[in-house]
């Protein structure tokens, strides 16, 4: 359970926003999520679908009827929140491929658990990818030939499809062996879909970086947003930086003693955001650590592997969560049932007193 509290800052008046991830029985959370205060917010999912990936998903819906095989490029570090569920239940048919990429920053056992899980669906293979250090247009063009058997004079065409910054122009630059698409650490560089000729037998269909409509597990939401497929200017770096460090401090605090050279650490993020802080230098006048600041630093640092590599989720953890977000969904469904019943009766009875 994730709260927002809105405090008012005592010595100069002005009110701060203060997160505080909490973990909850289902009970406390329940009654809280029953009884809103307006001292309280619960912290929805980020979400962010800009106009174009509308566009772009009605564009891919529309042509995947002539795709034979789809490719869908994966971040290792979360490889079930970076999957488009969209795509997934389009496709229960087609052969599809799902590339965990980025496997130098992520957690190689972690990886081989989504990889099994993955596979149980009976159209689906994987591959774990580096695509920063390694090539492997060999097992990628070997996959697509056998799970799509060339035909005589066609081209098997292959889509490629992923959230935003996962390594899609950089598989296809690999497999088409030049430089074709423009790669890039901001979100959502391609903006239309354009097709590539292999001269192998397969053209590639190269897809913009999407998301979907509504990221119902707002835990799966922090992940994209840390992990960087969510445009910084859509999410705050503290709140991303609050995530990241509770994370680390429960399943990997040891990368945190190494990187930072703590001997003790701290038990909340906040502190151990604040202890990075001052050991950085990034100060405000009067000597308060500056949290803006130390987000982008550490967040920056996440990103880039620094703090080793790391999965933030295993197939046990979604299922928990997806359970949770089940449970919020239909109690929320069943408080606005009860909204509109009671609005009805008001209504009913208005217009008896009328008559
Ligand atoms: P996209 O089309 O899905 O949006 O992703 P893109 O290929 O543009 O890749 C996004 C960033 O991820 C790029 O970083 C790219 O180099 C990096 N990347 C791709 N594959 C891997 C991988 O296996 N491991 C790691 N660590 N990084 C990977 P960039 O620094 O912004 O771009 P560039 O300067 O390398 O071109």
């Amino acid at each position: 359970m994730i709260l927002r509290l809105y405090l008012r800052d005592i010595t100069t008046g002005q009110s701060v926003t203060f997160l505080k991830r909490l973990h909850l029985s289902v009970q406390t959370t329940k009654i809280l999520a029953s009884q809103p205060s307006p001292t309280q917010e619960f912290v929805m999912s980020i979400q962010w679908y800009p106009g174009h990936m509308h566009k772009a998903s009605k564009e891919m819906i529309e042509t995947l009827p002539l795709v034979n095989v789809v490719i869908e490029v994966l971040d290792a570090r979360i490889p079930y929140s970076s999957s488009n569920p969209f795509i997934g239940e389009l496709c229960t048919e087609k052969p599809y491929i799902k590339l965990l990429n980025k496997t130098d920053l992520a957690d190689p056992e972690i990886t081989l658990q989504w990889q099994e899980y993955f596979e149980q669906r009976s159209n689906t293979k994987t591959l774990a990818l580096d695509l920063k250090n390694h090539d492997p247009s060999k097992q990628i063009i070997d996959l697509i030939n056998k799970l799509s058997p060339q035909k005589e004079g066609r081209n098997t065409l292959a889509m490629v499809t992923g959230i935003p910054n996962v390594g899609k122009s950089t598989l296809i630059n690999c497999l088409a062996g030049k430089h074709i698409t423009k790669t890039g650490d901001e979100p959502a560089v391609t903006k239309g879909q354009q097709r590539i000729n292999l001269r192998n037998g397969i053209m590639l269909l190269d897809t913009p970086g999407i998301l979907w409509p509504k990221i119902e597990n707002p835990q799966g939401s922090y992940r994209l947003g840390t992990t960087g497929a969510i445009k910084d200017t859509a999410v705050s770096y503290e709140d991303l930086a609050y995530f990241g460090a509770e994370f680390l401090l429960e399943k990997y605090p040891e990368r945190l003693i190494e990187r930072y050279n703590i001997l003790q650490l701290p038990k909340t993020e906040i502190e151990l955001l604040e202890l990075i802080g001052a050991q950085r230098g990034c100060l405000r006048a009067g000597g308060r650590v500056d949290l803006e600041r130390v987000s982008t630093i550490f967040i920056n640092e996440l990103r880039a592997g620094m703090l080793g590599p790391l999965g933030f989720e295993t197939p046990e953890v979604i299922e928990a969560e997806l359970e949770q977000v089940a449970i919020i969904k239909a109690e929320k469904e069943e408080r606005e049932k009860l909204r509109l019943e009671k609005a009805a009766a008001r209504r009913r009875k208005a217009k008896a007193n009328r008559k």
